[in-house]
């Protein structure tokens, strides 16, 4: 980047960010540390997303031009018999925030959607254009998610016209993301510490992305002047979960990691072999030519992270901080 976008933010208003304790929170934890502009993080205990009274009430109290959203109710299975909370978190709760960003003068409400509201309707990768759904085709947790952006852009909408024109909002459309907290990546190298053989689903295929690089993303979108509207947010490229497995633990053993796994013990299986309870695409794949030309437009460069080159970074960051422990 030609520029420091974390300089763009200083001197603004107050910038509220929800979900401080999440993979993406802890990543604009970091990411927002050097901003003049005051930066205020919360977690569950400082306002529970199920008390539309406590989200109101922190609105009212720190008055931010700037609301970032990054909690979520996260627990896909766990979502199918605990819809009504799954709504409240991920549809309501940013509902909420946005009427209150979308009356404010030149805000900007920042969130985090989901390759999950996508179905396999289509084989390609979706571009943010493609219809998501059908609603009955998703599982619990891709609905309540399909809601809150439908929430959303509808509150933008129904805003006076003079402050709408002015207030923005982005919706991050991401998938697989991993960053400090719980992961795929993670959970394949703690098994490949245990065990000499694992199997891994071959046939869902998408894109892991760095809860970091999704922190910077936000940052640079604010400062930005892109246009309101979902973003597909994304690296180039894709994969499938075994030949994630795989990757990371080439990776680990490389980093002379001491795992009981070989790559070439890790098994491809159907998804028809590994049941949850919530069912998942097959194809997850994002299509991310809208943010690659405005991230072009506002930093004048076309360089864009491929999804090995983040996941080498973090893996030997695992295997680093697991050696240290
Ligand atoms: N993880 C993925 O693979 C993935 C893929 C696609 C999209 N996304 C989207 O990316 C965003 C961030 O994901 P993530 O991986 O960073 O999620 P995460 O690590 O599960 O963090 C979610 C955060 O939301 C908080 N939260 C949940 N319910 C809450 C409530 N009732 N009140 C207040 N806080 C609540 C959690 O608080 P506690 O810490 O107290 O539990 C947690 O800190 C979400 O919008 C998610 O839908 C994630």
């Amino acid at each position: 980047m030609p520029y420091s976008s974390v300089e763009l933010l200083d001197n603004r208003e107050p910038i509220l960010v929800f979900g401080r304790d999440g993979q993406i929170g802890k990543a604009l934890q970091i990411y927002l540390k050097n901003v003049q502009a005051p930066v205020i993080f919360l977690g569950r205990s400082d306002c529970d997303l199920l008390s539309a009274d406590s989200i109101q009430e922190v609105l009212n109290r720190y008055q931010p031009k700037i609301v970032i959203n990054a909690a979520a109710y996260t627990a896909v299975d766990q979502a199918e018999s605990q819809a009504d909370l799954a709504f409240a978190v991920n549809a309501r709760a940013p509902e909420i925030m946005a009427h209150y960003v979308a009356r404010q003068s030149q805000g900007v409400f920042i969130h985090y959607s989901s390759d999950y509201v996508f179905s396999d309707t289509k084989l390609d990768a979706y571009l943010e254009t493609d219809m998501p759904g059908p609603m009955d085709q998703l599982c619990v947790y891709g609905q309540s998610k399909l809601a809150g952006e439908e929430a959303i852009a509808k509150a933008f909408d129904l805003s006076e016209p003079s402050n709408s024109e002015m207030s923005r909002y982005y919706i991050l459309r991401t998938s697989w993301v991993y960053g400090d907290g719980y992961n795929f990546i993670k959970t394949m190298l703690r098994l490949a510490a245990e065990r000499q053989e694992l199997k891994v689903v071959m046939d869902q295929w998408g894109v892991p992305t760095s809860a970091s690089w999704l922190a910077e993303l936000a940052v640079q979108l604010v400062a930005s002047q892109a246009e309101s509207g979902i973003y597909h947010c994304v690296p180039d490229g894709e994969t499938s979960w075994h030949a994630l497995a795989v990757y990371a633990i080439e990776l680990a053993s490389a980093a002379s990691h001491s795992l009981a796994l070989k790559p070439e013990n890790i098994l491809p299986i159907p998804s028809g072999d590994y049941v949850t309870a919530a069912k998942r695409p097959h194809n997850s794949r994002l299509h991310h030519v809208k943010l690659k030309r405005a991230l072009a437009e506002m930093a004048g460069t076309s360089v864009y992270p491929k999804w090995q080159e983040h996941v080498k970074s973090y893996v030997q960051e695992c295997v680093q901080s697991s050696s240290n422990n």
